[in-house]
């Protein structure tokens, strides 16, 4: 492919990491992330699998090394194989974000296509508390499934949305968890989509996670990557670590290198934008898509989509943009 000056936005940031939410619809219910009654894009304007491996090349070729599968839930749609199978092929870095449940029937094919990095979604260590946050069962497939990517030695990290009063109880055992196994557990502090029901109060800020960890258990700081939006930690002795993800108290907006591609073949230059750029159609009427992707890159905002009370504005749900 011939390789293009990168994309480069106002503030210098280099836009090399491509999370493409691959279908909007999920296998479980979560409450911060689903409103209770979702809204489907009618078929006909989501990506047939031709559309979306057109689009993800075109951000190949204009410097994207890094690919994260997202949701709704990425090994719902009937065609991921056929996804990772070709994206395996491109030489990108393969990653994906999954809430587990039908991990064990794709293993093998993660490990043939050498996607290694998986995120798992997983809130609660209570099988009745997963059930009450996810409104279907489904627990002990998740342990199960977390069970075999380890066995297999792939890069594990588990997320877990911190709400207060949900499971804000649960964030030692979460340490704990850490103990002797090598997985990174990371705290994600609570954000505001529509029909998720988020006040302030609900979310637990980075400082007051910290806090409550560090009342149990003597904390180090650890070491985290350029354009990461965790911050590491671990307890000394144990095998595995946790991670603060702060994206409402404290934003990591200066190092951002992501672009979102959504289901619908729309882009987002940030997860807090609202607007939303069609790729899909410009394609289907075979039009060039490099100058609406550069001009989507040079309207990012420093940050947070520029918006100053994120809280109070609109913005889609979360399951279809992916987090
Ligand atoms: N706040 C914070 N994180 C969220 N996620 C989904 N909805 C929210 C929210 N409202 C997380 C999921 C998943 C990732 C894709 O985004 O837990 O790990
Ligand atoms: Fe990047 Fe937007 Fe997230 Fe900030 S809020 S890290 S700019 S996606």
């Amino acid at each position: 492919m011939n390789m293009k000056k990168p994309l480069v936005d106002e503030h210098g940031r280099v836009h090399d990491y491509l999370r493409v939410s691959i279908i909007e619809k999920c296998n479980l219910r979560c409450r911060y992330c689903m409103p209770e009654d979702p809204e489907w894009t009618p078929k006909e304007d989501l990506c047939t699998t031709d559309e979306l491996l057109e689009l993800v090349d075109t951000f190949i070729s204009l410097g994207v090394k890094k690919v994260r599968l997202t949701g709704g839930e990425p090994l719902v749609r009937h065609d991921v194989d056929i996804i990772l199978k070709t994206l395996a092929e491109r030489g990108v870095e393969l990653a994906m974000t999954t809430n587990g449940i039908l991990v064990d029937q794709y293993i093998a094919l993660f490990e043939k296509c050498g996607l290694n990095r998986i995120n798992v979604s997983l809130d609660t260590l209570k099988p009745n508390r997963f059930e009450m946050m996810t409104r279907r069962t489904g627990f002990e497939k998740v342990r199960a499934n977390i069970n075999k990517l380890l066995e297999r030695e792939f890069e594990l990290k588990v997320n877990a949305v911190i709400m207060r009063g949900v499971n804000d109880d649960e964030l030692t055992d979460f340490v704990e968890w850490t103990r002797d196994i090598p997985l990174t557990v990371r705290f994600i502090e609570f954000m505001p989509f529509d029909g998720n029901r988020w006040d302030d109060n609900s979310m637990v800020p980075m400082a007051e996670i910290k806090d409550k960890i560090a009342d149990k258990f003597m904390i180090l700081r650890g070491k985290d990557g350029p354009n990461d939006t965790t911050k590491h930690y671990r307890v000394p002795g144990y095998k595995g670590q946790f991670g603060i993800i702060s994206s409402m108290s404290e934003h990591f907006c200066g190092s951002c290198n992501r672009i979102r591609l959504l289901a619908n073949g729309s882009m987002k230059n940030c997860l807090f934008s609202n607007d939303e750029v069609s790729l899909l159609q410009p394609l289907r009427q075979g039009e060039d898509l490099e100058p609406i992707i550069r001009d989507t890159i040079l309207e990012k905002k420093p940050s947070h989509a520029g918006r100053f009370r994120i809280a109070e504005e609109k913005n889609r749900s979360m399951v279809t943009i992916g987090g």
